[in-house]
């Protein structure tokens, strides 16, 4: 089946090995995160002759890769992680799809990629929700994880960018991105290592940037800590993010808090789960801003009071507090060290917006019609 659509035209192959339904109610009762997959995926070629072309949904297979295909030596490579919920009064909606593919488009350029057009990347979603639906689960913390990527694919050893380029779209229907759900994680402030430096590709999303910090995860994890915090790369000072998501720093409690989040200073990545949490602290009345902290800062910040709450924020965990921090110079505790109350609020009106349980007065949720 063909089906024209303005920008490009998608063949539908449906697979003929779907997974029967009681396999995939087994799957979605514990599915973990990343872990198991939905029966299709969209596929999409570029190449420097053609552009965007063979637009397809088809049975999701393992693929067939050159041993000398591009990203395999040199990376180039970018990809997107954002969410489908089933909806309180039925049907599935995504969250803030056009703001993902915005940032995948500026991804794609700082890599050298070709620029997918957002309402490509929005109908590759809606079209992998429509055959795939059933598989969106519905328990509360789970949701589907879509997983939009795209690889230089030409075969050659020359460095220089792809001519040829395959997008993909996967979908995984998961739980809770930390095993054992919302609890306050311990951070290793990082002074050996930098994710990102000026003028580097740190605000793309691009998996060398989560390769380059595996090993500072791993000396994170020696120091019997949960995650990395990273910090710039010139002082080792200022505080940046942790692991793959960004952070946001509770000065003050109740109607008086104040939220600060890092600004992008071009080292850090564009959270949209950053973004959203700005907004939503507005409208609920606290004053929510970017800026600037230093390690020193958050330690007598923790010690004087005045610093109440930390927590980390992405698209995967949406919200996880910070409970302790430990450094080579000193390890202190964030408040209690329990989830503070306005991290918790957040987070609660966040995912009521997102599973339709409260009203969406920013037009976040995209309706995939099914
Ligand atoms: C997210 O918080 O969504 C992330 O980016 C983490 C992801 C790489 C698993």
């Amino acid at each position: 089946m063909s089906t024209e659509t303005s920008a490009l035209q998608f063949t539908v192959n449906a697979t003929d090995h779907r997974m029967p339904p009681a396999e995939r109610q087994r799957l979605l009762a514990d599915p973990g995160f990343g872990r198991v997959f939905t029966d299709h995926m969209v596929r999409i070629d570029w190449n420097r002759a053609r552009g965007w072309h063979n637009a397809e949904v088809l049975g999701y297979a393992p693929l067939q890769l050159d041993p000398a295909v591009t990203v395999l030596h040199y990376a180039q490579a970018v990809f997107e992680g954002l969410k489908a919920f089933r909806q309180e009064a039925g049907g599935i909606a995504v969250f803030r799809p056009d703001a993902h593919a915005a940032r995948f488009r500026r991804s794609a350029r700082r890599l050298a990629l070709p620029e997918l057009p957002e309402s490509v990347f929005i109908e590759a979603i809606d079209r992998l929700m429509t055959i795939d639906g059933e598989w969106v689960p519905s328990a509360p913390e789970q949701s589907m994880y879509l997983r939009p990527f795209m690889f230089g694919s030409e075969v050659g050893l020359g460095v220089r960018p792809s001519s040829e380029v395959t997008f993909l779209l996967i979908g995984s229907p998961s739980g809770s991105y930390f095993p054992g759900g919302v609890k306050p994680v311990t951070v290793w402030l990082s002074e050996d290592f930098s994710r990102a430096a000026p003028g580097g590709t740190g605000a793309a999303k691009t998996g060398g940037n989560y390769a380059g910090g595996l090993l500072a995860q791993a000396q994170a994890a020696e120091q019997g800590c949960d995650q990395v915090v990273w910090l710039d790369s010139q002082e080792h000072r200022w505080v940046e993010e942790m692991g793959g998501m960004n952070l946001c720093f509770v000065f003050g409690s109740g109607r008086k808090a104040r939220l600060m989040t890092p600004a992008l200073t071009g080292t850090l990545l564009p959270g949209v789960t950053r973004d959203s949490l700005l907004t939503l602290a507005r409208d609920l009345g606290y004053e929510a801003e970017e800026g600037k902290i230093s390690t020193e800062e958050w330690r007598t910040g923790c010690a004087d009071g005045s610093l109440t709450e930390v927590f980390a924020c992405g698209t995967a965990a949406v919200i996880t507090p910070v409970g302790a921090v430990k450094s080579a110079h000193g390890s202190w505790t964030v408040g209690d060290g329990k989830p503070g109350d306005i991290s918790m609020r957040l987070r609660q009106s966040l995912v009521e917006i997102q599973r339709g349980l409260a009203p969406d007065p920013h037009g976040w949720l995209h309706r995939v019609a099914l």
